[in-house]
């Protein structure tokens, strides 16, 4: 088959990684792609992720077999839909399905109906009455969410009523983020442990994928501003059996059955944010693909076939694949530019890299690069999402971050406690037993002998 992959980022390269192992990918073409996805053998066009027609003819022009539309932006545009009425196999949801991330206040409305457990809300499109609705409520941390789509920027967690009140006038009056906070979301605030659970859906199954923990904000100990993600690990440790049941009979199957019954089937990825709460899991957000760098942790440990299963999601037969995950775990470093999530210099040669834009014993997916003349160049935000699997947690901490001791240029910025929270977790964790320094000693003290 030839497969042509709409989008240019580390999620991209994760999926063309996955893609090119399967033996029913014959040539895969990326739009508009980056310097690591043309060094691993996609052939890359100068063509936006947002150019709807621009996609089609491309499509048409290559005469592809099917179109993977990763990013948010043209799903919630309809960019399947127009490939579709071209009669084009697809993988991601269609327009009327992708407003499950396009509009935060669809999704609390799809929430409340269906009875899916998440934070409570009000919505808002005028300054005034969201103002006297915070200060009635004067609870604080406040959580203030844009409507629509804002590159993972809309949501405001205010510590105090003047932060409250800034944010609301930004978002409304100044409209910060264009008409995408026009109306605004104001939502009680929960605590708890985050976890992505990415799946697979085809309107009638559900597959969730292996669990993953995001790392949002750009300094160590979760400090600074949010970005799009500084680094992931897979498995997330919160995400244990007990919680996974929970999750699907009260999030994953009623979404999918909500989204059936208001005439919206949803078939791609759909990925659930939820934080686990004392009161139990909770949806954060819904986003309607794949989470980037959560995509990057996910698909090294997937067992199965990329490509059959984007088929079988079209043609609705989810059910008869075979998906499995592979034993151990995985981790995503950013190497981002200096200044990122802000300001920041592109056009910086990195060092470091072979020519297919790789170090040994890692993976690189290649965020925002640039490939000229051999050597690599810095071409936005997110840079390099260094990744390695290993029979551990722990062990694939340390040989990503081996791999990135090998990589710089000039104002390279990335976080050095990425997995740190996990591994916290799984240690302080008795269960877990393969942590422990001495296995023996650490039972017995605990009243367990091991037969010999
Ligand atoms: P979102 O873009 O909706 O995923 O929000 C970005 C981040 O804001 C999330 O990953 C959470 O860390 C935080 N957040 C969003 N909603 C809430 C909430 N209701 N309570 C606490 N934190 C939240
Ligand atoms: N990493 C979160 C997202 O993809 O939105």
């Amino acid at each position: 088959m030839k497969i042509l992959v709409v989008g240019g980022g580390g999620r991209e390269h994760a999926i063309i990684m996955k893609l090119m192992q399967s033996e029913k990918a014959q040539k895969i073409y990326c739009a508009p792609g980056n310097g690591g996805i043309a060094a691993e053998g996609a052939e890359c066009f100068d063509v936006s992720a947002t150019d709807i027609d621009g996609i089609v003819s491309l499509a048409k022009k290559l005469s592809v077999d099917m179109v993977v539309v990763a990013p948010d932006d043209p799903l919630v545009m309809g960019m399947v839909d127009a490939l579709q009425a071209e009669g084009f196999m697809t993988f991601g949801p269609k327009k009327n399905a992708a407003i499950i991330e396009g509009s935060k206040v669809f999704s609390k409305e799809l929430m409340k109906k269906y009875n899916i457990p998440t934070a409570f809300y009000e919505v808002f499109t005028e300054a005034d009455k969201a103002i006297e609705y915070l200060k009635k409520q004067n609870s604080y941390p406040a959580v203030i969410k844009a409507d629509g789509l804002a590159l993972g920027k809309g949501v405001i967690i205010a510590e105090d009523e003047e932060a409250a009140i800034k944010a609301v006038h930004e978002m409304i009056d100044d409209k910060k983020f264009g008409e995408s906070s026009a109306r605004i979301v104001i939502e009680e605030y929960l605590t708890g442990p985050e976890v992505s659970v990415l799946s697979f859906t085809d309107g009638k199954t559900v597959v969730p994928m292996i669990s993953s923990m995001d790392h949002k904000r750009a300094y160590d100990g979760d400090k600074g501003l949010n970005t799009g993600g500084m680094g992931t690990v897979s498995p997330n440790p919160y995400y244990t059996e007990e919680v996974a049941k929970e999750c699907m009979e009260k999030i994953f199957l009623p979404t999918i059955n909500a989204m059936n019954a208001e005439g919206r089937t949803f078939e791609g990825c759909l990925y659930f944010g939820l934080m686990i709460t004392p009161k139990g899991p909770k949806v954060i957000e819904y986003n309607c693909r794949f989470g980037d760098p959560e995509t990057q942790v996910v698909l090294p440990m997937l067992d199965g076939d990329l490509v059959e299963i984007f088929e079988a999601i079209y043609n609705h037969t989810l059910a008869d694949v075979k998906i499995s995950w592979k034993e151990g775990a995985c981790a995503c470093v950013v190497m981002a530019s200096g200044g990122y999530p802000e300001k920041y210099d592109k056009g910086i040669e990195i060092y470091g890299l072979d020519e297919k834009g790789q170090v040994e014993g890692c993976e690189v997916f290649h965020a925002g690069t640039k490939l000229s003349e051999g050597k690599f160049f810095t071409n936005g935000g997110r840079v390099l999402g260094v990744t390695a699997t290993g029979l551990s947690l722990r062990g694939a901490i340390n040989s990503a971050y081996e791999g990135v001791s090998k990589i710089t240029w000039d104002k390279v910025h990335y976080r050095k406690d990425i997995g740190q929270k996990a591994l916290a977790a799984i240690e302080n964790d008795p269960l877990n037993l393969d942590y422990k320094d001495d296995l023996e000693d650490y039972l017995e003290e605990n009243g367990v002998y091991l037969r010999q």
